[in-house]
């Protein structure tokens, strides 16, 4: 068991949290992380109307009665999605807890508050973790540069960030980026965090509901595997590297502008990469951790593993390294 202010303030087994995933964070996935003891969040935006995602609440309360939470990315949009009405349908649904990414949340903190929802903000600097804290969340995830998704465009890997932003906040700091295994939670621990979040991982589990082709094509790849597109809109995205995701950069590099690459990178592109299991039709998210993930375990045994092995990590080999305490 590990216990921290995080599994404590969130009634949680273990502190492990699957954060949200365009198009994965689905009731299957996240219902079989609560199953596990971990926390996991459905994406909203997965869900093409607030009165899907209600939905889709429902489904995964069918499958569990343990606490999980929404994700809420707010995205820079030409017409952004109808975001308050995604935020009323999450609180009439009587979830605990809703993880923010993406944009500043100020507009919706409050609301979510007052009607007993917690928060916790997915940030990828100390500075926007702290005016989060301000704003009144609960708590900070926080993704260091070798996250999948949106690492920011500070270029800061998590073993400086997360101890920076622990020696800044007050609030629990939940470490997120590069983690797979027993060896990143017991790190981020070290480094000041109370919890840890995975993408990738879960990603590449039994549950997530994705093609078997996909997950494979992850076991395969190494550390290299990912690239970073959309530096020159500022606005970085580190996904996995393939065809489109050359081709993209060779774009940006000659100049281009997002409208030049838009058919390219499109969602439904991306979707069809998970719907049909072809990793080279369009663009898709994942993690520099490819090169921790050797296998397509069940999310239960995923996070038995982590805890069992995490507990044997601090408990045998630090414990013989440190030897008696003596200097
Ligand atoms: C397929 C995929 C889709 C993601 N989509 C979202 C998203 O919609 N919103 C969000 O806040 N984070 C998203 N993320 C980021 C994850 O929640 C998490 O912060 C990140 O994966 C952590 O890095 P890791 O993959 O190294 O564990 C996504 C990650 C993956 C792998």
């Amino acid at each position: 068991m590990i216990k921290t202010r995080f599994t404590e303030m969130f009634g949680i087994k273990h502190p492990i949290v699957q954060g949200g995933m365009q198009w994965v964070g689905r009731a299957e996935l996240v219902a079989a992380v609560a199953e596990a003891g971990g926390l996991g969040f459905i994406t909203a935006l997965t869900q093409p109307s607030p009165e899907h995602l209600t939905r889709e609440i429902a489904r995964c309360r069918e499958r569990t009665d343990r606490p999980f939470g929404v994700n809420l990315t707010f995205l820079p949009s030409i017409s952004p999605p109808p975001y308050a009405e995604y935020r009323q349908a999450i609180i009439e649904s009587g979830v605990p807890v809703v993880e923010t990414a993406g944009a500043n949340p100020a507009e919706h903190v409050a609301e979510f508050r007052d009607r007993g929802v917690k928060v916790i903000h997915k940030a990828t600097s100390v500075r926007h973790a702290r005016k989060a804290e301000l704003l009144g969340v609960d708590a900070v995830s926080i993704d260091g540069f070798e996250c999948a998704g949106h690492p920011g465009e500070d270029d800061v890997a998590g073993l400086v960030l997360i101890p920076a932003a622990a020696e800044q906040l007050r609030i629990p700091v939940i470490a997120s980026g590069g983690i797979a295994d027993a060896r990143g939670p017991v790190a981020a621990l070290a480094l000041g965090a109370e919890a840890v979040n995975m993408g990738t991982r879960f990603l590449c589990t039994v549950e997530s509901p994705i093609h078997d082709a996909i997950k494979h094509r992850i076991v395969a790849n190494g550390e290299c595997d990912t690239e970073l597109i959309f530096r020159t809109f500022g606005n970085t995205a580190r996904v996995a590297r393939n065809a489109i995701s050359r081709r993209v950069i060779e774009i940006e590099r000659a100049g281009g502008t997002f409208a030049d690459v838009r058919d390219l990178v499109s969602g439904q592109r991306g979707r069809r990469v998970y719907e049909n299991g072809d990793g080279d039709i369009g663009i898709w998210t994942a993690g520099q951790v490819q090169g921790l993930i050797r296998d397509v375990p069940t999310v239960a045994e995923l996070i038995e593993r982590i805890v069992r092995e995490a507990v044997a990590l601090v408990g045998e080999r630090l414990t013989s390294i440190a030897g008696n305490g003596a200097p």
